[in-house]
């Protein structure tokens, strides 16, 4: 049931402030202790923690990380599970390995599992679907809460995802006391806020939509991320180019310079995600050299940033401000509705794309 949306991937979207509501009550409780199951994860033991997933559970793992590493100062390796499988990778000792998988099917994703329970990791594994072969195949099956997902472009499950690492990130920083218990509380009073931030930039959709016309008509468009949310730029082009076949490419915007600004000239729309942040300045002057070589620069940033680098751009998409350590979580949502409507503009099929299946079971 679309509860009158016109398409189900529009229906997700518009329902993660409440499913990501429902992802931090299972993890947190009132008093804003962080509850992970009691059998599980235990960050003192654990030395390294191994992510393999596919598409954009495996955007998720990559955000995870620069989570992981900076807030629990805990070395993450993320894979994309169709190389890792074949790779047979060895470990360092107490690393535990950690699958996301919306489905919990994924092919490649319980092949890769199943290497790692035989070289005897602990398994982990954070799935929408509890019932699921990854869930159950795992010695700690940790559930995102995102309600079912028809949308082949995965959404909801995407910030859930996230929604639940950060939680994991923070519970792992506490364990290890690299953060202090101010800061931990700081981090989950932020986290509350999530839901109406993404509400606010829900609200902000018809002014996609305007943006979208004009994306729809281009042939190539690049997404361009520092930090974390270097990502998130891999993530928007994935979601662009599966549902409105337009060809779409994310880099780092430090890699600019080492090959794909060849590709910029004035047809060439350039997404720059850049909240204002530690990095800001950076990904600006990457912009800047966009701009330079006359690319259309669509510019997603908040309101300081606006102020700050708004002039030169084509567009500007003005999101509510958020702590930089959330900002991929708030991020992902402008990325999904700029795809979301260039395919409505373009009159693709949004919630089955062409040559493509929900759930990938063969590999
Ligand atoms: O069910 P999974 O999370 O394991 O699926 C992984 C990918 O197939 C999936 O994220 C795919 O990339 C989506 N269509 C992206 O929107």
């Amino acid at each position: 049931d679309k509860a009158g949306y016109k398409h189900f991937m529009a229906k997700e979207i518009a329902e993660q402030p409440a499913v990501i509501g429902t992802t931090l009550d299972r993890y947190l409780d009132a008093e804003g202790r962080i509850h992970l199951p009691a059998n599980g994860l235990d960050f003192a033991r654990i030395d390294r923690i191994s992510m393999v997933a596919c598409g954009t559970a495996s955007y998720a793992c990559q955000v995870a990380k620069y989570w992981f590493e900076q807030l629990a100062r805990l070395p993450v390796d993320v894979d994309i599970a169709s190389e890792f499988r074949y790779r047979e990778p060895p470990f360092v000792a107490n690393t535990t390995a950690l699958f996301v998988s919306q489905s919990g099917e994924t092919a490649d994703t319980l092949a890769a599992l199943r290497y790692c329970a035989e070289q005897g990791l602990q398994i982990a594994s954070l799935t929408n679907v509890p019932e699921s072969s990854i869930a159950r195949e795992s010695d700690v099956a940790l559930p995102i809460e995102a309600g079912v997902e028809i949308g082949v472009a995965s959404t909801k499950a995407f910030t859930c995802q996230l929604t639940a690492l950060f939680i994991m990130a923070l519970k792992a920083a506490q364990v290890r006391g690299t953060l202090t218990p101010a800061q931990i509380a700081d981090h989950l009073v932020q986290l509350r806020q999530l839901p109406g931030l993404i509400n606010a930039t829900l609200s902000l959709s018809d002014r996609i939509e305007d943006v979208s016309r004009k994306l729809a008509e281009a042939r190539d468009v690049l997404f361009l991320g520092r930090g974390a949310l270097y990502p998130l730029a891999l993530e928007g082009a994935l979601k662009l180019k599966e549902i409105s076949y337009i060809h779409a490419e994310g880099y780092a915007s430090g890699e600019l310079k080492h090959g794909p600004i060849a590709l910029i000239d004035r047809k060439v729309p350039v997404v720059v995600l850049a909240p204002t942040d530690p990095l800001f300045d950076k990904t600006v002057s990457n912009m800047q050299e966009v701009l330079a070589r006359e690319g259309k620069v669509i510019l997603i940033t908040d309101a300081a940033g606006a102020k700050r680098a708004g002039e030169g751009a084509a567009h500007v998409i003005t999101l509510p401000e958020i702590p930089p350590a959330l900002a991929p979580i708030l991020y992902a949502i402008p990325a999904q509705l700029l795809a979301y409507h260039t395919a409505v503009a373009k009159g693709t099929d949004v919630d089955q794309p062409r040559n493509l299946a929900k759930s990938v079971t063969v590999e």
